[in-house]
């Protein structure tokens, strides 16, 4: 994540809000945000090197890359074709996936099928964003929530029963209206109008999307679990998509997990979105909190909608 901070008591300072209103109602104390020369590629290319490094895995071995973005670099080419160039994978085929929040989930279950499916071998995902390029520092009802961040991980053939065990995705494009960006694309193009507007900036109906992702995180986290004929008992660690901490806890609460069993980190990083789960995950495990053999479950939610969950054996 970039370096530079902001936390509640910044936003005290910018909009009518207060620390306690933040922090009650989202989890959120402060969030990392990138500067004007840094775009989401940059904060991908970088986790994608780390990655890499850690799998001792050349960028030339890599066949494909999936960056799972909302807030790419450009409409076009994609955010991977820029993280290819910047990391020199020349074999690899790059591509974007939108899927808002539930990016990194969507990219690890592509990323599955290809394997599964014999088609390659060496598959790059990435969760990268940088939600606060879109973000309206007018607006209290959303600015409070978004940091910028990137995580990736190198995906290969696994034993059977380890690796990834299942992985469930959804969606409900009727609610596509609840959390969406309204200009710049082919419906809105950027114009005078569109910037007056303030219509290329993230637009949320908090409260509605709060109780869809409520719903759509217990479920999704119940069907992988029944996929795999496992319930909340055998998950070792829950590694949910971190946008409130009210959300994260009734997703807990369906499968009956408690929470020192759910690795949260909303307080440091605010929502970074696709970029969430891949940095909740790596920062566990770099804390020991990810054992082998344990059972991961990895669960998100955000906008289109769509949602998704997966399982692990690490
Ligand atoms: O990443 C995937 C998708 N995103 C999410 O899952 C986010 C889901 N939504 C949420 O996490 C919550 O809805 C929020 C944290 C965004 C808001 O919490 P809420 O409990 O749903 O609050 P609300 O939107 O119902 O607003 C309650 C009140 C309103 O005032 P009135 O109408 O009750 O007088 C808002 O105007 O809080 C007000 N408010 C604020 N007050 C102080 C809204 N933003 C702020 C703020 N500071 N920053």
């Amino acid at each position: 994540m970039p370096d530079r901070i902001l936390t509640n008591q910044d936003f005290e300072r910018m909009v009518e809000t207060s620390d306690e209103w933040i922090v009650t109602r989202s989890g959120i104390r402060e969030r990392h945000i990138s500067d004007d020369q840094t775009a989401t590629s940059d904060l991908a290319a970088l986790a994608a090197q780390r990655a890499l490094k850690e799998a001792s895995i050349s960028p030339e071995e890599l066949d494909v890359i999936i960056v799972g973005t909302a807030s790419p670099d450009m409409i076009f080419p994609s955010t991977a074709c820029l993280v290819q160039n910047l990391i020199g994978a020349r074999n690899a085929a790059p591509m974007d996936l939108q899927a808002a929040c539930s990016g990194f989930i969507y990219a690890l279950t592509v990323g599955k099928a290809f394997i599964n499916s014999g088609q390659y071998r060496t598959i790059l995902i990435i969760g990268a964003e940088t939600l606060t390029k879109i973000t309206d520092y007018k607006d209290r009802s959303t600015c409070v929530l978004f940091g910028d961040a990137a995580g990736a991980a190198v995906l290969r053939p696994a034993e059977k029963d380890e690796g990834v065990l299942e992985t469930y995705l959804g969606g409900n494009g009727s609610l596509w209206h609840l959390l969406h960006m309204p200009a710049g694309g082919s419906r809105k193009p950027a114009s005078h109008e569109t910037v007056d507007q303030r219509l290329h900036f993230i637009k949320m109906s908090g409260n509605e999307v709060f109780k869809a992702a409520v719903k759509a995180m217990g479920d999704a986290a119940l069907k992988v679990l029944q996929k795999a004929g496992m319930n909340g008992q055998d998950v070792d660690l829950m590694i949910p998509h971190q946008a409130n901490t009210r959300i994260i806890k009734a997703t807990a609460r369906r499968i009956h997990l408690p929470m020192d069993k759910v690795y949260v980190n909303i307080d440091r990083y605010g929502n970074t979105s696709a970029a969430s789960i891949p940095l909740a995950l790596d920062e566990a495990r770099r804390k020991g909190k990810v054992k082998p053999g344990d059972v991961l479950l990895l669960v998100a939610f955000g906008g289109g909608f769509t949602w998704g969950s997966a399982l692990i054996r690490w």
